[in-house]
């Protein structure tokens, strides 16, 4: 594939089959990944890859921890209250998501991106059961065989946040060329005690992203889901 067409065809896929991808595919997906740039060479991320059996596991793990914080979501204040202190299955991760709305035109983004992820989905506004099944959908990672947990050493502080973002498109350009889809899912980063059953996470090393990766599903609908892009003007600072 040229560079072009595998940057401009790279989508967010949220449908996958479950054709499993060979290891060999996945070890040359990790091995471009590899060659991103990263600050001073340090390439502070390391990624945990499950597949087969770990990955159905680890998707079963993580919805339902997912299924009960929505139930306790739901629960009158002090049952609420009770359970978010003393409830196992509340978020873990390493990095608080933010929570309510995103500062200024993002809101109108991330508003704009969700509605036209939903519409294709055919979910109404109104339809919370049916946006909750969407939204669970993430923690078995749209059906992926693979799903990939990136981890970063914070003590290279925000530079290893840039540096595994790079990395990551890389492995996503790597994976569209070999004919794969992914998702980067920031919602796998919620919980950590699940993978920690799973893997052997270096001492200090801490959740930021995961990616599920796999062929993606012919024929779904919410596969051809095309969000806006911001154009050229609205990226570039003008000048005084
Ligand atoms: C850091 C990061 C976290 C994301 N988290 C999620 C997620 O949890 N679930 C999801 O469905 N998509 C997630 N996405 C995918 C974005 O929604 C998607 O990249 C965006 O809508 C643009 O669409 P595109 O990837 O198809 O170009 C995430 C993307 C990034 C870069």
């Amino acid at each position: 594939m040229e560079f072009s067409q595998a940057l401009h065809s790279r989508r967010s896929i949220r449908a996958f089959s479950d054709k499993p991808v060979p290891q060999e595919i996945i070890n040359g997906i990790l091995s471009d990944a590899i060659e991103s740039p990263s600050s001073s060479n340090t390439q502070p991320y390391k990624v945990a890859v499950a597949t087969g059996e770990t990955c159905k596991q680890l998707g079963q793990e993580l919805l339902s921890r997912y299924y009960k914080i929505n139930k306790i979501q739901r629960q009158p204040l002090p049952l609420k209250l009770f359970n978010v202190a003393t409830s196992k299955a509340m978020p873990d991760g390493d990095y608080k998501p933010i929570l309510g709305k995103y500062p200024g035109i993002f809101q109108d983004r991330r508003m704009h991106t969700g509605k036209g992820l939903y519409d294709v989905l055919g979910i109404k506004r109104g339809d919370k059961k049916a946006r909750d099944e969407a939204m669970s959908r993430n923690f078995t990672f749209f059906d992926a065989p693979v799903a990939i947990f990136v981890f970063i050493h914070p003590g290279m502080k925000f530079t290893a946040l840039v540096d595994a973002g790079i990395m990551m498109q890389s492995l996503m350009l790597s994976a569209t060329d070999k004919g794969l889809g992914t998702c980067p899912q920031g919602a796998l980063g919620m919980w950590r005690s699940p993978l920690e059953k799973h893997f052997d996470i270096p001492n200090g090393y801490k959740l930021v992203c995961g990616l599920a990766l796999g062929y993606p599903k012919e024929d779904e609908k919410v596969n051809q889901y095309r969000p806006n892009k911001i154009a050229l003007e609205e990226l570039l600072i003008r000048s005084k």
